[in-house]
C-alpha cells in the first residue's frame, strides 16, 4: 500500500473539436458511476473530475483483468480548444494522457488536428475516441456495454459503416504520421494508436476507453508517475478568477508534490513573476451540500493529483495557462527561475 501510494493519479486530458462529445463523455463516466459505497466515489475537484481505480475498474467490468497500480484517473476537460492551446503551449507537461474525442459521423475538424499535433509535441499518449457510434442508422442501443458486446448485436450493415467509418480515421491519422488500429486489433501500445467507438450517450464503448487508459498508463508511465508526495506542490493555473469573499483566486491542477495553507509560492504573472503565499485551499462541495452551504470547503492540504482552488494575495496579473510552483526549505531563487523557465 506505502509503495503504491508513491504514484500517483494520471491526469488526463479530453480534448477534440467542438461539440464532437468531450464534456458529455465526462458526464457519463461520472453518471454511471454514481454508487453510493465510500471509497470508490468520484469526486469532483475543481476544473477535474476524480475516478478512483476501483470505480475505474467497476465500469470497465470484464476488461478489468489487468493488474493496475494507478491509484485512479483524473480528467480535465477542455472547454474550447483555443484556452487549452494556450495551457498546453505555457503548462507544458500537464496532460499524462489524453481521449481524443471524434465525432465518427463527422470525422476529423480543424480541432481534432490541432489537439494531435499538440499530442505528438508532448510526446503524451491518447486514445482516440470515435463517438456518437449510436447515430449511425440503425444503431442498436446496449447500454453501458463493452464496443464488442454490442458490436456482436449490430447488423452487417451496421458493421460495415463502423468498420468504413474507423478506418476513413485510420487514414487520416495514417496522414498525419499516426499508426492506429480499431483497440481490439491492437497488440502493443508503442506501435499503434488506439481507436475506440464509443457513444457518450449510451455508455457504449467507455469500458474500453477507459481500460485502453489504464493500459497505456501501465505501459508508458509508472515510472514518470512516481512522485514525492510530500515535495513542494507545483501545477498549472487553469483559469484565474474573482470569487465572492475570497477575491482573485486560482483554479489550479496540482500535478506533482503536496500544496498547503501557508506555503510561499512562486506564479508567473503578466510580465512578472509573483511571489505570494497561500491563504486558503478550497474544494469544490458535493452538489447535495451547495444549496445549504459555501460552495466551497477549506482544506488545510492537498497531494497531486488535484484540482483545487488557490486563494492568496497579489494574484491580479496571473493568466490561465501560468506555471505555479511552492517553496520549500529555501530554494527561492531556484524556484523562482524554473517558474521563469516555465512560462
Ligand atoms: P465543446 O465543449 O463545445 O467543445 O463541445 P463538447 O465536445 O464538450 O460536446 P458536448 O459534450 O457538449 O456535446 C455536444 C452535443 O452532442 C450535445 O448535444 C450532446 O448531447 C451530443 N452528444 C455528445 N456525445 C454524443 C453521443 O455519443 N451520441 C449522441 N447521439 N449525441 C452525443
Ligand atoms: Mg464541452
Amino acid at each position: 500500500m506505502a509503495k503504491e501510494s508513491t504514484i500517483r493519479t494520471p491526469i488526463v486530458c479530453v480534448m477534440g473539436h467542438v461539440d464532437h462529445g468531450k464534456t458529455s463523455l465526462l458526464d457519463r463516466i461520472r453518471g454511471s458511476s454514481v454508487v453510493s459505497t465510500e471509497e470508490g466515489e468520484i469526486t469532483q475537484h475543481i476544473g477535474a473530475t476524480l475516478v478512483p481505480i476501483d470505480a475505474v475498474t467497476r465500469m470497465g467490468g470484464a476488461l478489468s483483468k489487468v493488474s493496475v497500480n494507478v491509484p485512479g484517473l483524473l480528467f480535465i476537460d477542455t472547454p474550447g480548444h483555443h484556452a487549452f492551446t494556450t495551457l498546453r503551449a505555457r503548462g507544458g507537461a500537464l496532460a499524462d494522457m489524453a481521449i481524443v474525442v471524434v465525432d465518427i459521423n463527422e470525422g476529423f475538424r480543424p480541432q481534432t488536428i490541432e489537439a494531435l499535433q499538440i499530442l505528438r509535441n508532448y510526446k503524451t499518449p491518447f486514445v482516440i475516441a470515435a463517438n456518437k457510434v449510436d447515430r449511425i442508422h440503425g444503431w442498436r442501443v446496449q447500454e453501458n456495454q463493452p464496443f464488442l458486446k454490442t458490436f456482436a448485436q449490430q447488423n452487417e450493415r451496421v458493421q460495415g459503416m463502423v468498420e468504413t467509418k474507423v478506418y476513413e480515421l485510420v487514414g487520416k491519422l495514417s496522414d498525419l504520421g499516426f499508426n492506429s488500429e480499431r483497440f481490439d486489433r491492437v497488440s502493443d501500445f508503442a506501435r499503434n494508436i488506439c481507436i475506440v467507438p464509443t457513444s457518450a450517450l449510451t455508455g457504449e464503448g467507455l469500458p474500453d476507453i477507459l481500460m485502453v487508459l489504464i493500459g497505456l498508463a501501465q505501459r508508458y508511465m509508472t515510472e514518470s508517475l512516481k512522485v514525492s508526495a510530500d515535495g513542494p506542490g507545483a501545477g498549472t493555473v487553469l483559469e484565474v478568477k474573482e470569487e465572492r469573499g475570497l477575491g482573485m483566486t486560482l483554479d489550479l491542477i496540482l500535478y506533482d508534490g503536496t500544496l498547503k495553507v501557508g506555503d510561499e509560492i512562486v506564479v508567473a504573472g503578466n510580465d512578472q513573476i509573483i511571489e505570494t503565499k497561500v491563504r486558503s485551499l478550497l474544494k469544490p462541495r458535493p452538489m447535495s451540500e451547495i444549496l445549504i452551504e459555501e460552495r466551497f470547503e477549506r482544506v488545510k492540504s492537498v497531494t497531486a493529483a488535484a484540482g483545487i482552488k488557490v486563494a492568496a494575495p497579489k494574484l491580479d496579473g496571473v493568466i490561465a495557462g501560468s506555471p505555479l510552483r511552492a517553496v520549500r526549505s529555501g530554494n527561492r531563487d531556484e524556484v523562482i527561475e524554473q517558474v521563469r523557465r516555465e512560462v
